[in-house]
């Protein structure tokens, strides 16, 4: 039985880049606060999910040798499509010259995890070829008066080829979970602004970053030492920090690419895995911990033997 491995990968950043020093010019606060708070230098603005979509899945296609012809279904995590419908990966699917179904999954800055979990399941399930798309543009719903939300967010997406091709799981263990109760913490109204309680989020993140990576972990039948690298949302170092210390995990296992990228939802977690791909960081066999939380309150966790083909 043939089983989903991931074939292709690739990112974009929009062009313009926002530094702390630009942002002190718009409201109240430093460079100096900015990092010590948050671990952000720098983030990507005024970028579009269906153009920043295209860039990243075009190249993922390519480098896995996959003809747009070729792919069977396009999932595109986000919270911010371009519209309120067609579904972005509609638009996405147009522009690729795919000729496949093409779904929106919203599961806010957990989406990469969950459309990376969902794609295995149809991969599992026979579907040949699926291109995941992680892509959000934060920053046309941030409030740009709001000094408390807007230094934190930025735009950006991530794509991976799933094909099946593997003779063993890659997939070893998942963890999706949602805590609706939590809602209302972290929100935005249809043509408003992001609202955000910082300090709840902070504390419900820490907590669910570890209950989603410790189900996935004992779900896969691995522990944290087993684990090579870890790819964990990119929302704030601290949050990072603590939930890697109650894991039990060193940070210098944890892929970072948050301090020039900000927090970019469902594109964070491609950014950081492919970054440490870029570095050499896995080698075929290693197992990937990637762990996401977000508004809803989502969270999500996949463990994934790294299986690249032609390794
Ligand atoms: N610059 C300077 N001062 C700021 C500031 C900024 N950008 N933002 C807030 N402050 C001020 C506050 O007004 C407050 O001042 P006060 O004490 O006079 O009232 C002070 O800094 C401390 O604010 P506080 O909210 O306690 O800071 P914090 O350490 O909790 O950090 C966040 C704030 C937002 C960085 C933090 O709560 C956080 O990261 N939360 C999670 C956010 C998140 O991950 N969201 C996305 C989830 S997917």
């Amino acid at each position: 039985m043939a089983h989903g491995r991931i074939t292709g990968w690739a990112t974009h950043l929009p062009e313009r880049i926002l530094t702390n020093h630009d942002l002190a010019e718009l409201v109240d606060t430093s460079d100096e606060w900015i990092r010590e708070r948050s671990g952000i230098g720098a983030r990507h603005v005024d970028g579009k999910v269906t153009e920043m979509s295209v860039e990243a899945g075009r190249d993922a296609m390519a480098m896995a040798g996959v003809d747009p012809s070729d792919v069977d279904l396009l999932l595109l995590a986000t919270c911010t499509s371009d519209q309120q419908f067609p579904a972005s990966a509609s638009v996405v699917q147009n522009e690729l010259g795919m000729s496949c179904g093409a779904i929106d999954l919203n599961a806010a800055c957990s989406g990469f995890v969950y459309g990376l979990v969902t794609a295995m399941q149809f991969a599992e399930g026979g579907v040949e070829t699926i291109l995941v798309i992680g892509s959000d543009a934060l920053s046309g719903i941030t409030d740009w008066t709001d000094r408390g939300t807007c230094v934190l967010f930025g735009d950006g997406a991530g794509a991976v080829v799933i094909q099946r091709s593997a003779s063993t799981p890659t997939l070893l263990g998942w963890d999706l979970m949602s805590d609706g109760s939590a809602a209302s913490i972290l929100t935005c109204e249809h043509g408003g602004k992001i609202f955000m309680n910082g300090k709840e989020v902070f504390r419900r993140a820490v907590l669910a970053l570890e209950a989603a990576a410790t189900n996935a972990l004992e779900r896969a039948g691995v522990t944290m030492d087993d684990i090579t690298l870890v790819v964990p949302h990119q929302a704030n170092i601290r949050i990072v920090d603590a939930a890697l210390k109650r894991l039990g995990i060193p940070m210098d296992k944890a892929a970072m690419v948050l301090e020039r990228t900000g927090n970019t939802s469902a594109a964070s977690i491609p950014l950081a895995f492919v970054d440490a791909l870029d570095k050499g960081r896995v080698e075929p066999g290693d197992l990937v911990l990637m762990v996401g939380f977000g508004a809803g309150m989502s969270s999500a966790a996949a463990v994934v033997r790294w299986d690249p083909p032609g390794a």
